[in-house]
């Protein structure tokens, strides 16, 4: 298996969209390093859409943007390479990609050849200008097909959105990730959305093909390609949180260059990306009924739960829950230390936990069971 935990990385569209050159993947893939990011797991750096020329080479092969791309791409992998991270491309399953320039329909062979020979190790690949004859699970098994005997071991990251039923087809197509939703943007109410559509699908989610809730907006500020309003420092952190918990690939989407502490704070909280990391890789299954103040629980490899509660709505929901809502047994003399993964803070439980979360308000711990 290429991988076997959520990738962990930063992509170039959030911010940059088209505004892309080796220039400023260079430099963020310096900053990955000087930040700390890359120590800390983030290894993959991506460029989205928009890098080659709008049209093939007369061999039908894609040719990287001269004027965005002096060096080509191969010399851009291998400075990534040089400073300890992992390199990433975009190409799209129709015959042209989102943003228009040239998409891999009928070309995926020779597209994997060209991304192995480029040391790319990491593929997202879009759904746009698909021809309709052809179903989805055809695209991207011909693409999954065409990575895996490329000669070279190339993350597969399927961006088909959730649309034409993904996740009943995507696990037949090698892809390592699958994109369960619309484009995320830089607001509470993109947030809430994306975060709304995961009640029905975790039991798709999990090792072998992790769900791709897209990339993340904490610290964007409301700056950037998909920067609408921003969000509040708290959203950001509940954003992170969820995404963490329910297993998602964490790509950072804001301009690391220039992060202030509260932003690289959230994202290098190493008890969060802990539990998205976990090595057993499960999905999370949510205990309670109510989409919009979900309460998500992962049984994580050493025995220990990640159990987060969430608040979408605009005002104040009390939450609980009790140790036999996690699937324990609650006769035996047992009580569940919480521990608060963003205060640190220790709570001990042996009846019902309940707890007031504000709006837009959300509390993540990380559950241990012990004997009273
Ligand atoms: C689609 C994808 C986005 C991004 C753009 C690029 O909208 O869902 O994540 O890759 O295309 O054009």
């Amino acid at each position: 298996m290429i991988i076997n935990t959520p990738p962990l990385g930063w992509n170039s569209w959030n911010t940059f969209g088209k505004q892309i050159s080796d220039e400023v993947i260079r430099e963020t893939a310096r900053a990955m390093v000087d930040s700390g990011l890359r120590d800390i797991g983030y290894d993959y750096v991506i460029i989205d859409d928009c890098w080659a020329e709008k049209e093939r080479d007369e061999n039908g092969r894609l040719v990287p943007d001269p004027e965005k791309f002096p060096n080509g791409i191969k010399a851009l992998a291998e400075y990534v390479h040089s400073l300890g991270l992992k390199f990433g491309i975009y190409s799209c399953a129709g015959d042209r990609t989102c943003a228009d320039y040239p998409g891999s329909f009928d070309h995926e062979f020779i597209d994997a050849e060209t991304f192995a020979e480029w040391d790319v190790d990491y593929l997202k690949y879009d759904y746009c200008f698909r021809p309709r004859e052809t179903p989805g699970h055809i695209l991207y098994k011909r693409m999954g097909t065409a990575l895996a005997n490329c000669g070279r071991d190339i993350v597969f990251a399927a961006c088909s959105w959730g649309a034409d039923n993904t996740r009943e087809w995507i696990k037949t197509t090698g892809a390592h990730t699958w994109r369960s939703t619309g484009d995320i943007y830089d607001s509470w109410e993109s947030i809430k959305k994306l975060a709304m559509q995961q009640t029905d699908i975790q039991s798709t989610n999990g090792l072998g093909c992790f769900n791709d809730m897209d990339m993340l907006v904490v610290g964007m500020g409301g700056k950037g390609n998909v920067g609408l309003t921003g969000c509040a420092n708290e959203e950001y952190k509940l954003h992170f949180s969820l995404w963490a918990l329910l297993c998602s690939p964490l790509i950072i989407g804001c301009d690391i260059r220039n992060m202030d502490d509260a932003v690289k704070n959230i994202l290098t909280n190493e008890k969060v990306l802990k539990i998205n990391q976990d090595p057993a890789a499960r999905q999370a299954y949510m205990i309670n009924s109510h989409g919009d103040r979900p309460i998500w629980v992962r049984a994580l490899s050493n025995g220990d739960f990640a159990i987060g509660l969430f608040n979408y709505n605009d005002t104040a929901v009390r939450l609980h829950f009790s140790i036999a809502d996690l699937g324990l047994n609650c006769v035996c003399g047992k009580k569940l230390e919480l521990e608060d993964v963003w205060t640190d803070e220790i709570k001990e439980v042996d009846g019902l936990f309940c707890d007031t979360l504000p709006a837009h308000g959300f509390r993540l711990f990380r559950g241990r069971v012990r004997n009273l």
